[in-house]
């Protein structure tokens, strides 16, 4: 009979949440070659309105062109390696590059280059910006650095019809992106979003707040979302108290049943989505380095919403923004704790699933991933290769 751990699913070794050599595998293989949120399209209207965005080290942009159609592309001049675009913005009938002042066309072809006798052989043809998979799901843009594979809706499956039900193709942004790096490995912070057994303890407002759902999957491609409900009881904070009496204000925006519910995706892995009646949010990892992670979080919600709606929004945020700093502190003393002398990573109880089926997906991409010990510096690549050969 296999333990019950094995059923659960077995933890990753500490070491893979300090190893820089393993930290640059991951960085390809789950962030390059996934899909990485950029934007909404309300942002890009207008011919020639980009947007930008960084993926770790690798800058992208999402540009409208003048036949309408949106494209992504690296962020980088293909002469002298320059960043062409920065911000978001308009730029006028072409995308000049700041630097020498190379000029590519809206579709990303190169158009002209000052001062072309000294480059007596250029063929302009093969010069063009570099460009890369993009995908429009319900509004949300999702760019796709390397590699292929599903599209965003195949790894949605039938849980797109949330994204249809709030209405999300319509969304605006509704304030600044927040940015914060937190000193710890990207797959702590994304453990930490997978599980809901620390919530009574880590986060008793948010325990006070919200009943967790039966209603929750996890699809084969890895997406998971779950619900939550919002408890009839009044809680004894202030802000959320606030927030269940007015949570009413904004029914008329969802179906009946998804009435004082909180709707939770993770996606990626490394993207979290929720949505809640009055908005919603996408948060999202972004690796720097193998201690150093951003979180940046995107809010959207509908353009028109009402003073109470408003007001609800307001509360929402204050009540997150204390789950994110309890999460940023839990999170910091497990990336402290990991590094302790001969630990090894106790069990995954039948609420951290998500967990054990994460690191499921790292072993098998990331074979080297599942050693018990580091291999030796400067080895990690090459064994990883050695252990991914067909026996
Ligand atoms: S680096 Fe862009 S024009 Fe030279
Ligand atoms: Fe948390």
């Amino acid at each position: 009979m296999q333990p019950q751990k094995h059923e659960v699913g077995i933890p990753l070794a500490p070491w893979t949440y300090l190893n820089a050599e393993l930290f640059e595998l991951e960085y390809e293989s789950f962030f390059l070659s996934r899909w990485q949120f950029v934007g909404h399209i309300n942002e890009l209207a207008d011919e020639g309105s980009f947007i930008t965005a960084n993926v770790g080290r690798t800058g992208v942009f999402v540009l409208r062109g003048k036949d309408k159609k949106l494209r992504a592309f690296l962020n980088v001049c293909r002469h002298r390696a320059s960043r062409i675009l920065q911000g978001s913005g308009e730029c006028r009938g072409v995308v000049r590059c700041p630097y020498h002042g190379w000029t590519y066309r809206l579709d990303g072809t190169l158009m002209a280059v000052p001062q072309d006798e000294n480059f007596p052989n250029l063929d302009r043809d093969e010069f063009g910006l570099f460009e890369i998979t993009l995908e429009n799901f319900h509004g949300l843009l999702f760019v796709r650095v390397k590699g292929d594979g599903p599209s965003v809706a195949e790894d949605f499956a039938h849980t797109g019809s949330f994204f249809e039900a709030y209405g999300i193709h319509d969304y605006v942004q509704i304030m600044e992106q927040s940015e914060q790096v937190w000193d710890v490995n990207w797959k702590v912070a994304w453990d930490n979003y997978l599980e809901n057994y620390h919530i009574p303890i880590g986060h008793p407002g948010l325990h006070r707040l919200l009943r967790e759902n039966d209603e929750w999957e996890e699809l084969p491609s890895g997406t998971t979302y779950g619900t939550f409900e919002l408890r009839e009881k009044p809680s004894n904070n202030e802000v959320e108290r606030q927030y269940q009496e007015c949570a009413h204000h904004s029914n008329h925006r969802v179906p009946e049943n998804l009435r004082g519910k909180w709707v939770q995706f993770s996606f990626g892995p490394g993207h979290g989505i929720d949505l809640y009646p009055e908005m919603m949010d996408v948060f999202q990892l972004v690796p720097l380095a193998q201690e150093k992670t951003l979180l940046r979080t995107t809010f959207l919600g509908h353009r028109d919403a009402s003073p109470e709606e408003l007001e609800l929004r307001r509360l929402n945020l204050a009540i997150n923004d204390s789950v994110n700093a309890e999460d940023e502190l839990l999170c910091a003393r497990v990336q402290q704790g990991l590094k302790t002398y001969a630990y090894q990573p106790g069990p995954l109880s039948n609420q951290e699933t998500f967990i054990g089926s994460f690191h499921e997906i790292v072993r098998n991409r990331l074979p080297v991933a599942g050693l018990a010990s580091a291999p030796t510096l400067g080895s990690v690549a090459s064994e990883n290769n050695r252990l991914t050969q067909p026996s």
